[in-house]
């Protein structure tokens, strides 16, 4: 029996049916009580075969082995998997003084999000996706827990029973204030989403203490930096990570001036989605940057242009090479953007395609996070494959 996690498109070819027995994305298909492989028969979806009439909440997939003692043979043919769930216990935490269950292994961002008040789940973030593990890197996204010496993270903290939570406080505030602050005075911030931008607005980010922004780097050369080797700031300008934009390939362009270092173009590239580790952090502090290996153009690197870097990239330092030359040539029109979901054509996999156009062409394709198939992320043929369409 295996068992996949279903993130990330499985390969070409695979086929787009699980086999008997075995099981894909359990969660889903166990809410709501059994599903069942095999022929077919057996008890349908939230049937129960226990006698028990009481309904019940399956969270998670429990695959009864069909070989097991006190199954006659031929019903071990027919019966094949069943999902019956997981109980789960659940945990009491405080948000901001109101008590809240939640099941065990919710992170704080979890319990704000599914049981907060529309403020506590409107909690600022960066470096958090909802189809990626938490990289716990920006840190905007802290809040008070009693007890602890330092704000936490709660983007990945889990509750705990009895934990009390603090997401309001002047030093949540302070400190979010300053990640946001320091973040917009060295990185260019303009294409980052909606929500980033009011929050730099909401909670009264001011770079203009730091100084005007020095002068940008020189192409390669905050490449070439070496780790322990930092310049003293000059105490006038704002230190920047301004660089010339990296176009070396026709399928996405770098904009490292726009990286705030988040890490989620890394681990999309490795174990969240793509397992191809073409890119990584090079250096350290204020010259730590995204590089490939030995700093080689992304057509010699391990780069397989499958563009889930793009996808998750919350700041615009990422995008397809078609986005870059239309809003060089002064032609990039968001305002007219239609977002149309289909599917994609290229194997049997089905991963869904969110086709966004501008001005009936196609500018850019993504994936829904939520999509039981993709997880957000896509192949290089889903992703940058339409030029055919454009065609027809
Ligand atoms: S390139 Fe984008 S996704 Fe990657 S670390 Fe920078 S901001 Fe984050
Ligand atoms: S994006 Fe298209 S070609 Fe790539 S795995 Fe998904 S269905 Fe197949
Ligand atoms: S969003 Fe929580 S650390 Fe970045």
């Amino acid at each position: 029996m295996t068992t996949t996690s279903g993130k990330g498109p499985a390969p070409a070819g695979s086929g787009s049916a699980a086999p008997v027995g075995e099981t894909i994305d359990g969660a889903d298909e166990a809410v709501g009580g059994a599903a069942v492989g095999g022929d077919g028969s057996g008890p349908p979806p939230g049937e129960r075969t226990d006698g028990d009439t009481h309904p019940h909440t399956a969270v998670g997939p429990t695959v009864v082995d069909p070989a097991a003692p006190g199954h006659k043979p031929e019903e071990r043919l027919r019966t094949g998997t069943v999902m019956l769930g997981q109980i789960q216990r659940r945990v009491s935490v405080e948000l901001d003084g109101r008590e809240v269950r939640v099941p065990e292994g919710t992170t704080i961002l979890g319990a704000l999000h599914d049981e907060g008040t529309p403020q506590q789940a409107d909690t600022p973030t960066l470096c958090w996706a909802p189809n990626m593990d938490p990289i716990n890197a920006c840190r905007v996204c802290v809040v008070e827990v009693e007890g602890s010496r330092t704000l936490v993270p709660s983007c990945a903290r889990k509750c705990e029973d009895g934990m009390k939570v603090r997401t309001d406080t002047e030093k949540v505030r302070h400190s979010r204030r300053m990640v946001l602050e320091l973040l917009t005075s060295s990185v260019d911030m303009d294409r980052a989403s909606g929500d980033v931008q009011r929050w730099i607005g909401e909670y009264g980010v001011d770079t203009s203490r730091y100084g005007p922004p020095a002068a940008p780097a020189a192409a390669g050369e905050r490449d070439r930096r070496h780790p322990g080797h930092h310049h003293l700031p000059d105490g006038a300008t704002a230190a920047t990570v301004a660089q010339p934009v990296k176009v070396d390939n026709e399928l996405y362009v770098r904009d490292y001036s726009r990286c705030i270092m988040c890490y989620k173009c890394v681990n999309a590239c490795g174990t969240d989605a793509q397992f191809t580790f073409a890119i990584a952090a090079a250096g350290r502090g204020f010259d730590a940057r995204i590089a490939t290996e030995f700093d080689t153009p992304l057509p010699d690197s391990a780069c397989v242009y499958c563009g889930n870097c793009i996808g998750v990239c919350p700041t615009g330092a990422l995008i397809s090479r078609e986005e870059y030359e239309l809003r060089e040539a002064g032609d990039w029109h968001p305002e007219d953007e239609t977002v149309t979901t289909t599917i994609c054509s290229f194997c049997g996999v089905g991963c869904n395609l969110e086709l966004h156009v501008q001005q009936n062409r196609i500018v850019n394709v993504s994936s829904p996070s939520d999509h039981s198939v993709t997880h957000g992320h896509l192949c290089i043929k889903g992703r940058f494959g339409f030029q055919h369409v454009q065609n027809l």
